[in-house]
C-alpha cells in the first residue's frame, strides 16, 4: 500500500477525509461509509520537538506526539470515533462504559454528536475534575461508583453480557482500530521513517494492544520496513503489566492501584493478552516510575510550554529511567505519545505548584502568589520574577547529559 494514497488526505481542510484517524480509513475500517460516521474531526495532533525536554530525558532525538490536542482533549477520540460510528449503525440503544475520566469524556462528546444516549461509570474518588465536568457538559447520565475503575468496568462488562448496554471501553474491538491511527499518524508525521521507540504510558493497556496491532499492518502492507519498540510505562503503585514483564510475562497479578496519575490507576487491566503481543512482537519494554518521577516529568513538560495530565508525562520518565539503565541509548530516536491535556487535571498540578505532592520529588515549580491590587505590589512582584530566572529543567539537567 503506498503511503501516497494518505498523504494526498493531508490537504483536505473538510470533510471525513480530513479527520486524522479517517485519512487511514482503509487500515481502520474500510467498510464503514461516510453517512454513517461520526467525526469531530480527531486526530492531526502535533509532533514536537522540545531541546529541555530531551536533555532531561538525556537524549537527542525525542519527539512529543500531542495527543492530548485531540477534541475532547485526550487521545480516546481516536478509538470513540470509530466505535460510535458502528455503534450507531448497528441499533445501539444506550451507549456505556467504565472510566479514569478521559473515557467518559469522550464517549460523552461522540454520543452528543450522534444524538445517542450514554451512560458513563467513574471512580467517585480521584476522577479528576476537567474529566468529569466534561462529560457532564457533553450530557452524559455520569453515575460516580464507590468503588475503583476495575470494579466499575467488571459492572458494566456483566450488564453489556447480559446485553443491557453496548460496551464502548477498549475491549470494544473497534476502539483498538481507531487507536491504531496514533501510530499510522506518527509515522506519517515523520516521513514514514520510524523512529526507534514509541513510549507510552499504559493503564488498562487497550493503547499498547492498539499499538502493536498498528505496527504488525504497517510492516504488513509495506508502509514500513522494520518496527519501532514499544515502551510501556505504568506508575509504580499501578503496576501490574510491569511486574508481569519482569516475570516474564508469566502471568498478570492483579493489584489494588495507587498512584497520583489517576487516569492510569488501574490494577487489573483488560487488555493483558494483546498487550504481552505487543510488546514481544516488537521486541519491546515494559517499566514502572515512581509518582515523583512522573510530577517532574510532568513539571518538565509544562515547562516547555507543550503541557500534559500526570499520566502522559510516565511515558517522558520511563525514557529517562531506560536511558539511565542504558537500555534506550543516547543516539535512539524516541517519540513519546502524550495522551492527555493539561487542562484535564488542573487540581494536581495546583497541588505539585503549592508543594502539596510529593516532597521528595524537585523540579520546576513557581507556586500561585497572592498579591494585594496595588501598583506597588505588582511592581515587588515584577522585580522578583526578573531576578528568579527559571530554574534549569528538573533533577537531571545536570546529571543526565
Ligand atoms: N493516558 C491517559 C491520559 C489515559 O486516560 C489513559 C487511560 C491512559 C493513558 C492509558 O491508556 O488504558 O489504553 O492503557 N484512560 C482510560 C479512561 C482508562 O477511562 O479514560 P490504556
Amino acid at each position: 500500500m503506498a503511503p501516497r494514497l494518505f498523504d494526498q488526505r493531508l490537504a483536505l481542510r473538510r470533510g471525513w477525509l480530513s479527520s486524522g484517524v479517517w485519512r487511514f480509513r482503509e487500515l481502520v475500517d474500510p467498510e464503514l461509509d461516510e453517512a454513517a460516521i461520526v467525526t469531530l474531526r480527531e486526530g492531526s495532533t502535533p509532533l514536537y520537538d522540545s531541546s529541555a525536554v530531551a536533555r532531561w530525558a538525556g537524549i537527542e532525538g525525542l519527539l512529543l506526539k500531542h495527543e492530548g490536542l485531540n477534541p475532547t482533549g485526550s487521545f480516546k477520540d481516536r478509538g470513540m470515533t470509530v466505535a460510535v460510528s458502528r455503534a450507531r449503525r448497528s441499533g445501539a440503544q444506550l451507549l456505556a462504559c467504565a472510566s479514569t475520566g478521559n473515557t467518559a469524556a469522550s464517549l460523552a462528546a461522540y454520543c452528543a454528536a450522534a444524538r445517542l444516549a450514554c451512560v458513563v461509570l467513574a471512580p467517585l474518588d480521584g476522577t479528576a475534575v476537567g474529566k468529569l465536568s466534561q462529560a457532564l457538559a457533553y450530557g452524559a447520565r455520569t453515575l460516580l461508583v464507590r468503588g475503583d475503575f476495575d470494579a466499575a468496568l467488571r459492572l458494566v462488562r456483566a450488564e453489556a453480557a447480559r446485553g443491557g448496554l453496548a460496551l464502548l471501553n477498549s475491549v470494544n474491538p473497534f476502539r483498538i482500530e481507531g487507536q491504531k491511527a496514533i501510530v499510522f499518524e506518527l509515522l506519517q508525521d515523520l516521513g514514514w521513517q520510524p523512529p526507534d521507540w514509541i513510549a507510552f504510558p499504559a493503564g488498562n493497556l487497550g493503547n499498547c494492544a492498539a499499538f502493536g496491532k498498528a505496527l504488525r499492518e504497517a510492516l504488513q502492507v509495506g508502509l514500513i520496513e522494520r518496527a519501532p519498540r514499544l515502551l510501556a510505562v505504568q506508575a509504580a503503585g499501578a503496576a501490574p503489566f510491569a511486574a508481569a514483564f519482569e516475570r516474564g510475562f508469566d502471568a498478570l497479578e492483579p493489584v489494588a492501584p495507587s498512584t497520583v496519575a489517576s487516569a492510569i490507576r488501574i490494577g487489573d487491566p483488560a487488555s493483558y493478552p494483546r498487550a504481552v503481543r505487543a510488546i514481544r512482537s516488537t521486541g519491546g519494554c515494559v517499566v514502572a516510575v515512581e509518582d515523583a518521577h512522573l510530577l517532574e516529568a510532568k513539571a518538565v513538560i509544562d515547562r516547555a510550554g507543550i503541557g500534559c495530565e500526570p499520566a502522559s508525562a510516565a511515558a517522558l520518565a520511563g525514557v529517562r529511567a531506560l536511558v539511565e539503565r542504558g537500555a534506550v541509548l543516547r543516539g535512539e530516536r524516541v517519540v513519546c505519545v502524550l495522551t492527555g491535556h493539561v487542562l484535564k487535571d488542573p487540581d494536581t498540578t495546583l497541588a505539585w505548584q503549592r508543594g502539596e505532592l510529593e516532597p521528595q520529588a524537585c523540579g520546576p515549580r513557581s507556586g500561585p502568589e497572592q498579591i494585594d491590587a496595588t501598583e506597588d505590589a505588582l511592581r515587588r512582584a515584577l522585580a522578583a520574577a526578573r531576578a528568579r530566572p527559571d530554574p534549569p529543567s528538573g533533577r537531571s539537567a545536570g546529571s543526565g547529559a
